[in-house]
């Protein structure tokens, strides 16, 4: 495991803050962000989004807040669940863009809103979201405590934070194949479909340096949430990790 600390890993390793070459990362790679998410995960992420929408079944969750929505696949796969109303907050307009246009062509423009917002300081109310999920966000938030207690501040009593995210194999046969090919494949067609050589790169430092299944509990722990639990997600490429207010 690598043992860079994860909040140092940055996308261009500039003298810009995290957040700032985040937000610059995924405006450039916007355009190609769903294909490329479908091509490198052959499309795995869909059943990931699944089994969460799933966990959130058993809160029936009427208000709902999708953090880092991007290009709003989560918000959308959320939709199932019948809420009144899904709020999603990025810091990339470039991300949130395509995501309105998906959400005019779905229909989905009424339900689902997308709207600026940092999870570390936006000032929605306190105790206002039965739910708030996250997916593959947390990895790129520049203070990940200070994201975390602020989520655990808007969250209703009682309410759910449901976060999806990169993990890591364990060792053995499986994570040396995962090694392959997050190192050479994932870069390779990353620089081949969209116009930011260091995007993908960043992918694979990111995820190995972030915390992850006990390590990133004992941190939701620590911001406040209880009945806290994991479920690894195909052999430990990523992991569901919820927690409650
Ligand atoms: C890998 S994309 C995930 C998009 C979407 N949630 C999904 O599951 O496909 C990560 C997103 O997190 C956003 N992001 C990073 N830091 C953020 C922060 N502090 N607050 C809100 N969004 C953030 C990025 O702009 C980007 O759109």
């Amino acid at each position: 495991m690598s043992s860079l600390k994860h909040d140092t890993v940055t996308p261009y390793g500039s003298t810009e803050q995290k957040k700032e070459q985040v937000e610059q990362m995924f405006d450039n790679i916007a355009p190609k962000y769903d294909l490329l998410n479908s091509i490198l995960s052959l499309r795995i992420h869909k059943s990931w989004r699944k089994k969460c929408v799933n966990k959130l079944r058993s809160i029936q969750p009427k208000s709902l807040l999708d953090v880092a929505t991007g290009t709003g696949d989560f918000a959308i796969a959320c939709a199932e669940l019948q809420p009144n109303h899904i709020t999603g907050i990025d810091i990339s307009e470039g991300m949130m863009k395509y995501g309105r246009e998906k959400l005019r062509k779905l229909k989905l423009d009424k339900l689902i809103t997308l709207q600026s917002g940092d999870a570390e300081t936006v000032d929605l109310p306190d105790n206002s979201y039965d739910a708030i999920v996250v997916g593959f966000g947390v990895r790129n938030f520049q203070n990940l405590e200070t994201g975390l207690k602020n989520l655990h501040r808007i969250l209703k009593p009682g309410g759910m934070l449901l976060v999806l995210e990169f993990s890591y194999p364990e060792p053995g046969l499986f994570r040396s194949l995962y090694e392959f090919y997050s190192k050479f494949i994932t870069p390779t067609v990353g620089r081949m479909f969209s116009k930011d050589k260091r995007a993908y790169s960043y992918l694979t430092e990111s995820v190995k340096a972030f915390p992850h299944n006990e390590e990133f509990v004992s941190i939701l722990e620590k911001c406040g949430y209880r009945n806290t639990s994991y479920e690894s997600l195909t052999m430990g490429i990523a992991a569901m990790y919820s927690g409650k207010k």
